[in-house]
């Protein structure tokens, strides 16, 4: 407590003490920055939104693929200017691509200007470090990484009706491409009493839709003293009260039990929407990429869930050029996608990362090659995509607007209705943040339109 403050009463002899966060990651990355500007407000900061303005600025950065790792370098690189302006300047770079090996170092020989460099999971240490750079001149490279799971960090939410909690860290799959099990370290479980407090309080001052994050929800649990799964914490979570709905990201598919797709079919406030990357459609492929399921075990979960949830969403990833897949096994993936009619899919192009086991296998198909299959996914998709927008017409959905706009003179909402398509209506601001029955009119390929249900 000494150190915060100390540089709170630091902050409050200053003319402005600004700072400036960005993430370059996923949503567990987002929810990192969630906590990271909660301490810099504890601190005495106040969040502005240029870096401009800002006396620290701090990048999350991510190291699942090279293309989010080198956005950022370059955007590291541009800051060298303001710091040569101003010299007390803090910059900070954190998150999953600082733990990646020799990226530290790498980073500190490249941009000597950077105050901050530490890992994942040591947000907690934040003040400390603040204050060896303020107030004994140093500078901060730590990549340890720290197993343990740290309650009660202040939270500044990004937003107030839609609100990400996460409920594991880590992960322990250590699918063959994937470099999150060496950045991100062991799989932890939060204890089922923090959550549920956590969404309590969130529901009670007025947040609408809680998104339970983790690697792989599905393994929720594992190594707690009380013995609970995913599922069993879904059900408690749809029994507290209040109206409010709950997504989650990322389900396993080797992970994902009957006994779930039971509970949120049978739940109220679960949505009927899952992300079950699902990565090749080729068993060859499913396992030299380390991922425990095979095409067709798959495609029967797919089957049980549209078996149980008729309206389900589907959401997927998928790795295209993975070291040994041949055209054969993208033709596979193809069919596959073509099989589910996946509502929403995201697609990479493999990227090998150093230290994984993929990136000592054999990859002999030029990228070009693989650029083509990537360009046929893609496009196979935007049809797909079409298709299930259409069957969407007609339809009467519950939407929780969260983004308003005047365009051509209309007033426009847009949100997420309960199995995640993206919906606008023509309506007031003071529908935000209210759910809202909307009869879907018409479907685009970034949206569905539709028209407020006068009642
Ligand atoms: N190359 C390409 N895509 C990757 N992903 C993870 N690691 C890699 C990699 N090395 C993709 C997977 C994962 C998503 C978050 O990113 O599809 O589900
Ligand atoms: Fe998220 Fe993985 Fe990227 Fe880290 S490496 S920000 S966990 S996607």
């Amino acid at each position: 407590m000494a150190l915060v403050e100390a540089i709170r009463k630091h902050n409050k002899q200053r003319v402005k003490a600004n700072y400036f966060v960005h993430s370059y990651g996923c949503k567990q990355n987002v929810a990192d920055c969630e906590r990271i500007c909660g301490v810099l407000e504890l601190l005495g900061f106040k969040q502005v939104t240029s870096t401009e303005e800002s006396d620290v600025i701090i990048y999350n950065t991510c190291g699942v693929r090279h293309t989010a790792t080198a956005r950022v370098l370059g955007n590291i690189g541009v800051l060298k200017r303001l710091k040569d302006k101003n010299p007390e300047l803090i910059i900070g770079v954190c998150g999953c691509m600082v733990e990646q090996e020799g990226m530290a170092d790498h980073l500190a020989k490249r941009f000597p200007f950077l105050d901050l460099i530490f890992g994942t999971n040591l947000i907690h240490y934040l003040p400390r470090f603040l204050h060896e750079v303020l107030f004994e001149e140093k500078k901060v490279r730590v990549t340890k990484l720290d197993d343990e799971i740290v309650e009660g960090l202040p939270i500044n939410r990004e937003a107030g009706t839609s609100c990400l909690v996460p409920i594991t860290y880590g992960c322990d799959n250590f699918c063959s491409y994937c470099v999150v099990p060496y950045v991100r370290g062991r799989e932890r479980s939060r204890e089922p009493e923090m959550i549920l407090d956590e969404i309590r309080e969130l529901v009670a001052q007025g947040c609408k839709e809680v998104t339970l994050l983790g690697q792989n929800v599905n393994s929720y649990g594992k190594g707690l003293t009380s013995k609970i799964n995913f599922a069993e914490l879904l059900a408690k979570i749809d029994s507290l009260p209040g109206r409010f709905r709950v997504r989650f990201l990322t389900s396993h598919p080797k992970d994902c039990s009957k006994e779930l797709i039971d509970t949120i079919a049978e739940s109220e406030k679960i949505c009927n929407q899952i992300h079950l990357p699902v990565q090749s459609g080729s068993n060859n492929i499913l396992k030299l990429m380390n991922r425990g399921y095979t095409k067709e075990q798959y495609l029967t979960l797919v089957r049980y869930l549209k078996e149980k949830m008729p309206d389900v969403s589907f959401g997927s990833d998928i790795i295209v050029g993975f070291p040994g897949e041949g055209e054969q096994e993208f033709l596979e993936t193809l069919s596959l996608v073509k099989e589910v009619g996946f509502n929403l899919l995201f697609t990479f192009l493999y990227s090998p990362r150093k230290g994984t086991k993929a990136a000592d296998m054999l990859d002999t198909v030029p990228k070009e090659e693989k650029k083509i299959w990537f360009e046929k996914l893609l496009k196979e998709q935007e049809l797909i995509s079409d298709e299930q927008n259409e069957k969407q017409c007609g339809k009467i959905k519950v939407v929780l607007p969260e983004h308003f706009a005047e365009t051509a003179g209309k007033s426009v909402l847009s949100g997420r209705c309960e199995n995640g398509f993206w919906v606008e209506f023509e309506g007031g601001k003071n529908l935000i943040g209210e759910f809202v029955e909307v009869k879907i009119i018409k479907a685009t390929r970034r949206s569905l339109i539709g028209e407020k249900i006068v009642k």
